[in-house]
């Protein structure tokens, strides 16, 4: 389905001749704006990073587009690895974060250290946890792989609300996407 924006600059679409904006209820229930990212987008995002092969480029336009995309969420940004094996911070969107953390610290930094996906669903009962923004409540971290399957950054995404991410669906279905929008991002840097 096609999207525009019109005079105010809200989104709006059309099915079966029906106008409405995309943030309303409608009759029948149906929203454009899905409540989780789904493989659709996924296509968009590709499309959208294949105009570029600069990282900055690359993984400012991802942050933007996952913020856009994303229901719920405070920060979205990317930590990078440094040549000493920690991370600093990347393109993001959100309020100022902290610039260094350390390999096996925080979210962020286990999910380094580990080289898997950390859900934090509380953020209060993570050991560790790195606060930055006074607002989060529940985190997810994504590790990125080089084409050596060596994690070269990671994607970090904030949420406002306790539980926003979690091993429930739909939750659980939305970051496996997430997890496919990291290779993608990865797959662009490194084609
Ligand atoms: N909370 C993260 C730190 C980064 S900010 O969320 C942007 C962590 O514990 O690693």
């Amino acid at each position: 389905m096609d999207l525009h924006r019109d005079i105010d600059g809200e989104l709006y679409g059309e099915k079966s001749a029906a106008l409405f904006h995309i943030n309303e209820p409608v009759p029948g229930g149906y929203y454009e704006k899905e409540d989780v990212m789904t493989e659709k987008d996924l296509l968009s995002l590709e499309a959208l990073l294949s105009d570029t092969t600069h990282e900055v480029s690359l993984l400012s336009n991802a942050a933007a587009f996952l913020n856009e995309h994303l229901d719920d969420v405070c920060w979205v940004g990317f930590y990078l690895v440094d040549d000493k094996g920690d991370l600093y911070l990347g393109p993001f969107q959100g309020k100022a974060a902290c610039v260094n953390i350390s390999r096996g610290k925080g979210v962020c930094g286990t999910s380094l250290a580990e080289g898997r996906t950390v859900i934090v669903p509380d953020v209060s009962a993570f050991p560790g946890y790195i606060s930055c923004d006074a607002e989060a409540r529940s985190e997810v971290v994504i590790p990125m792989k080089d084409n050596e399957g060596r994690t070269f950054a990671v994607l970090d995404i904030d949420s406002a609300s306790t539980g926003r991410f979690s091993e429930e669906e739909p939750s659980r279905g939305e970051i496996e996407i997430l997890e496919k929008a990291a290779e993608i991002v990865a797959s662009e840097i490194f084609e």
